[in-house]
């Protein structure tokens, strides 16, 4: 045990125990205080935060009546069958320091990127939507500069919309974010032009206060999330998340697991900001990082280093065993510049690679590549080259040889669910977009053809139960007997996870091998995907496709 190192700005135990009277809490009684903060909100408390504990809980005995620690952990633990007193022990631990412009070089990158990425993006698909998630929003002023921000960069909404989700676990700050009242101090990192738009002051009883107007309160909503408590109720997909100065309270597992969340809340090319003293290390394979706190969410199965179109496959990417289909690619049958015109799915199933393919590089034509992820669909009736990472999870590859159109698909049945659960559903809907898909985009049914891979045992003490792999190998050979499509090559099982590089038009797919590293970050990423699923057996249908 380490001694608490004192601190002089604060009081010390024995004077908040003298002064109040109550009784001075004992290690003991801090380790069991401790431990139940960190089981119910995630926050871990060193050693040294003795004296924060009981300074900042003093009141809250008070408020009891209580006298000692003890009694006020078993008030907790045994007596709030409502779970109120846990939540104001909770609003009394956590830390909400927070200001209008906070590390502003985050509100600059989104005005110098993140809003010109949108704008560019809405020539395409024209949607002028932004869906934007102040994740730990304490008292607000994080929420209402990102509302600043956007009412600055799009004056008049100029018809974008922004669906500004705000969640914290206090719902103290809660209230006060949504009061959107502050002492005037509290804005002076606002720019003047800003105050005046965006800042009412307050006269006779309220001067000294401002308060923030309609304009961008109604551009919020706020709701409690705590993070440790899953599954969050909380939908995606986001454009952008910020979680700063949060997950420096929270052990390595728990911002992993956070992370992780987010990572599933996010479209594939969407942000993640987090605080200027917290890291994403050992994350990489989630979110590729940009600049300093600034993250962007990468597509399943990019590698972590930034490859070009000649960058030469690292010895460890080498094909561990051999290919599912070997043998060199015929060269052009016809050029096929680079376009978009893939058959289109929602932004969170599919999206463009941002770097290319590496060893596993089939076709020597200069074809579009596309990384389909986990969840994901994709056909296209134009040559193109589809890409996806696999663990326990099935790849099928359905097409027409004839037509020459083709796609692919990315799912796996859930884990440890019993067959009244139809866990099977997951599997034909994600094979009947597939089929559909095709069909749509001009396929023939009759002539249809596919191959399989993936269903391997990956690391199973990291991830699902080895049950998933051999289920999901079991249900894709059932499924294609069943609709009479014959699979005519396949490679399921093994240990190994595969990434599968498929060309439409041809019908080619290469697949290799990949190590350890790979097989350990996609056993997390079923794992996550796994809950995800299962929480569409128990939510109602509509829940599914609401933001929040
Ligand atoms: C220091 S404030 C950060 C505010 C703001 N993001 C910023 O950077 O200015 C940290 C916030 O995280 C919230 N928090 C702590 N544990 C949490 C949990 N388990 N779930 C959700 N929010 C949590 C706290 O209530 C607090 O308001």
């Amino acid at each position: 045990m380490v001694d608490p190192i004192p601190n002089p700005s604060l009081p010390s135990t024995q004077d908040i125990v003298s002064a109040s009277g109550l009784q001075p809490l004992s290690d003991q009684d801090f380790r069991a205080i401790r431990d139940l903060i960190y089981e119910k909100s995630g926050i871990t408390l060193s050693d040294s935060k003795k004296q924060l504990v009981t300074s900042r809980l003093a009141r809250r005995l008070r408020v009891r009546g209580l006298a000692s620690y003890r009694e006020y952990y078993e008030l907790v633990t045994r007596r709030d069958p409502q779970g109120e007193e846990l939540r104001e022990m909770l609003n009394a631990i956590t830390t909400n320091k927070t200001d209008f412009f906070r590390e502003k070089h985050h509100f600059d990158f989104m005005v110098s990127t993140f809003f010109p990425q949108c704008l560019e993006r809405a020539k395409t698909t024209g949607e002028k939507r932004l869906r934007i998630w102040s994740a730990g929003c304490s008292t607000g002023e994080e929420p209402y500069t990102l509302a600043m921000t956007f009412l600055s960069a799009f004056p008049q909404g100029g018809q974008w919309t922004l669906e500004l989700l705000a969640t914290d676990l206090d719902t103290q700050v809660l209230e006060r974010a949504q009061g959107g009242i502050y002492p005037e101090e509290a804005i002076a990192p606002v720019s003047d032009d800003l105050q005046r738009r965006y800042f009412r002051r307050g006269t006779g009883a309220n001067a000294g206060k401002v308060r923030v107007s309609d304009a961008l309160r109604q551009l919020i909503t706020f709701r409690q999330l705590n993070f440790v408590e899953h599954p969050w109720w909380v939908k995606g997909p986001f454009d952008l998340i910020l979680c700063r100065n949060v997950m420096i309270y929270f052990n390595q597992d728990t911002q992993r697991t956070i992370v992780e969340n987010f990572a599933q809340r996010l479209r594939p090319d969407g942000y993640l900001f987090i605080g200027h003293s917290e890291t994403l290390n050992g994350l990489n394979h989630l979110f590729e990082p940009l600049r300093g706190t600034i993250y962007r969410r990468r597509i399943l199965g990019e590698p972590e280093t930034c490859t070009t179109a000649s960058a030469p496959p690292a010895p460890a990417q080498r094909p561990a065993v051999g290919r599912g289909e070997a043998g060199p690619v015929p060269a052009a049958a016809r050029s096929t510049p680079e376009r978009p015109g893939l058959a289109s799915r929602p932004a969170s199933a599919a999206a463009p690679a941002q770097s290319r393919p590496r060893s596993n590089e089939a076709d020597a034509r200069s074809l579009p590549k596309v990384n389909v992820i986990i969840g994901g669909v994709r056909a296209s009736r134009e040559p193109v080259i589809l890409r996806t990472v696999l663990g326990s999870c099935i790849c099928a590859c359905i097409y027409d040889p004839v037509a020459k159109i083709g796609g692919i698909n990315h799912f796996m049945l859930p884990d440890g669910l019993d067959e009244r659960t139809m866990p099977t559903r997951f599997g034909v809907n994600a094979m009947e977009v597939l089929i559909n898909e095709v069909l749509k985009l001009g396929g023939d049914r009759r002539r249809m053809q596919a191959k399989a891979f993936g269903a391997a045992h990956v690391l199973s003490d990291v991830g699902l139960s080895p049950d998933v792999p051999r289920k999901n190998a079991k249900f894709i050979k059932e499924f294609l007997q069943a609709e009479g499509i014959p699979l005519v090559s396949s490679r399921l099982g093994g240990s190994a996870p595969v990434e599968v590089v498929f060309t439409t038009d041809t019908a080619r797919a290469m697949v290799r091998a990949l190590g350890d590293a790979v097989a350990r970050d996609l056993a997390r990423e079923e794992k996550s995907h796994d809950l995800e699923i299962k929480k569409q057996l128990v939510l109602p249908q509509q829940s599914s496709v609401e933001l929040f």
